[in-house]
C-alpha cells in the first residue's frame, strides 16, 4: 500500500486550508505533564467539522493522554480546549458534546446487544420507544440488525467492536474520539472495518478523531493525519503529503518504506541540486524548495515503489540510476519486493508490480541488474 489516498466524501473541500474556516475542535498551546514527566508538550491544532483526523504515533508518544484532554478525563496541564466554539478545559466529560471509544472496548458481558447500545440513553431518561427505535436504528447502521438480543459471548471480535461503536454512537455526539479501534481486529476483518467506519462516519458526519500507531490504518481512514513523537506533532498534512512530501527522516521513515541516502550538495541551479552519496557511488539529483548552499549535507529519500528494476540498463538520461544485485526478494502476488545490493554494500529497497506475463522471466538471487527513478522522485530532507 503506500500511496492511497483517503477517499472521505464529507470533505469535498479542505477547510484547512481556508483561513476563513471556522474549526470545531481547537487544541491551543496543550501540554500535560506527569509529575516531571511530559506527555504532551505544547500541541496546537484544528479539526474541522466532518473530518476523520488521525493522531498517528510510536507507543507511548502521548496520544491516548490528548485524547483523554479532548474527552474530559484529563486536564490540561497548560492551554486549552475548545469544542464548537466553546472552551471546554474545565468541562466535565459528560457536558462534552463528545463521547469516546476505549482502548480495550469494555462492553458488559451480562447484557444483550440491544442492552448494551441502550444503556447511555436508560441512564439519561430517554422514553423507552425513543430507545427502542435509536437502538435499532443504530444497529441497522452497524450492520448488527437483527443481533440484539444476542450476548456478547455469541459474537466475534468485530461484532463486539461494532457494539461498541454503535454504544458510542447511539448518543449522537458531536465528536467520537476513537482510542486504537481496530487494534484488536485480525488483518482481513480490520480492513474491512476501516471501510465500513468510513462509511458511517460519511453518514453521520459526525467528527471524528481517531489514535492509532498503524500507519496503514490512517492512511486509508483520515482525511488529514498529525504524526505524533515525544509528545509533540512533528507533522500535519493530508496522508498523500505526508507520504509524499515527508518533513523529516523521522515522518519519511514511520509512514511506508522509504531508502534514505546521506548525500552532500555539490551543485544547485535555481530549486535543482546535485548531491554526492557516497553509498551510490554516484550523484543524485533532487528538486526542492528547501534554502540549501553547496556543500550542506541532506538525506535524500526514495520510496521503494518510485523505482524501477531492470536487467538491461536504461537508456533514458533523465532519470538517476545505480547498479546492484539482488540480495533477496520477497513475492507478495500482486508485488514483488527485492533487497537489492549496490557495490557500496547498502541494500535499497524495490518494489515491483508484478505486470510481467508468465513468459518473461522473473528476476532471481545474485541477478545483476539496473535500479533507476524519476528526479522528481526523489526528496531532499534535512531533518
Ligand atoms: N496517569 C499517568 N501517570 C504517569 N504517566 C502517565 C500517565 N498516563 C500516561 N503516562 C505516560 O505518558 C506517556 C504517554 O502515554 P500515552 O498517552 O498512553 O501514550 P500512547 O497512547 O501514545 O501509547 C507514557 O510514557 C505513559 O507512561
Ligand atoms: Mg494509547
Amino acid at each position: 500500500m503506500g500511496n492511497q489516498t483517503a477517499t472521505n466524501k464529507q470533505l469535498t473541500e479542505q477547510p484547512w486550508l481556508d483561513s476563513t474556516a471556522q474549526p470545531f475542535i481547537v487544541i491551543e498551546n496543550v501540554s500535560k505533564h506527569f509529575g516531571d514527566f511530559v506527555a504532551v508538550n505544547n500541541v496546537n491544532l484544528n479539526i474541522y467539522k466532518g473530518e476523520l483526523f488521525s493522531i498517528l504515533g510510536a507507543s507511548g508518544c502521548g496520544k491516548t493522554t490528548l485524547l483523554r484532554m479532548l474527552a474530559g478525563f484529563e486536564t490540561p496541564t497548560s492551554g486549552r480546549i475548545l469544542i464548537d466554539g466553546i472552551d471546554v478545559t474545565d468541562v466535565p466529560p459528560y457536558w462534552r458534546p463528545v463521547n469516546m471509544m476505549f482502548q480495550s472496548y469494555a462492553i458488559f458481558p451480562h447484557m444483550t446487544v440491544f442492552e448494551n447500545v441502550a444503556y447511555g440513553l436508560r441512564k439519561e431518561g430517554v422514553q423507552p420507544a425513543e430507545i427502542e427505535k435509536r437502538v435499532a436504528d443504530m444497529l441497522e447502521l452497524v450492520q448488527l440488525g437483527g443481533y440484539g438480543k444476542r450476548k456478547p459471548t455469541q459474537l466475534s471480535g468485530g461484532e463486539r467492536q461494532r457494539v461498541a461503536l454503535a454504544r458510542a454512537l447511539v448518543k449522537r455526539p458531536k465528536v467520537l474520539l476513537l482510542d486504537e479501534p481496530l487494534a484488536a481486529l485480525d488483518k482481513k476483518l480490520r480492513e474491512h472495518t476501516q471501510f465500513e467506519l468510513m462509511n458511517i462516519q460519511d453518514e453521520l458526519g459526525i467528527t471524528f478523531v481517531v489514535v492509532t500507531h498503524d500507519q496503514e490504518e490512517a492512511m486509508i481512514l483520515s482525511s488529514r493525519i498529525a504524526v505524533m513523537k515525544q509528545g509533540g506533532f512533528i507533522q500535519v498534512g493530508m496522508p498523500k503529503e505526508v507520504y509524499e512530501y515527508p518533513g523529516s527522516r523521522y515522518v519519511a521513515d514511520f509512514i511506508g518504506t522509504v531508502n534514505l541516502l546521506e548525500a552532500k550538495i555539490e551543485s544547485k541551479d535555481g530549486d535543482q541540486i546535485v548531491a554526492a552519496a557516497p553509498e551510490m557511488a554516484n550523484h543524485v539529483r533532487a528538486y526542492t524548495d528547501l534554502q540549501l548552499e553547496v556543500g550542506d549535507s541532506v538525506c535524500i529519500a526514495i520510496r521503494p515503489e518510485k523505482i524501477y528494476i531492470s536487467q538491461n540498463e536504461p537508456d533514458n538520461d533523465d532519470d538517476d540510476r545505480v547498479a546492484g544485485v539482488i540480495e533477496d526478494f520477497g513475492y507478495f502476488g500482486n508485488l514483488s519486493l527485492y533487497r537489492v545490493r549496490l557495490e557500496s554494500g547498502r541494500i535499497i529497497q524495490v518494489s515491483a508490480q508484478n505486470r510481467r506475463r508468465s513468459v518473461e522471466r522473473f528476476l532471481e538471487w545474485d541477478d545483476k541488474v539496473f535500479l533507476s527513478w524519476r528526479v522528481r522522485s526523489a526528496v531532499v530532507l534535512t531533518a
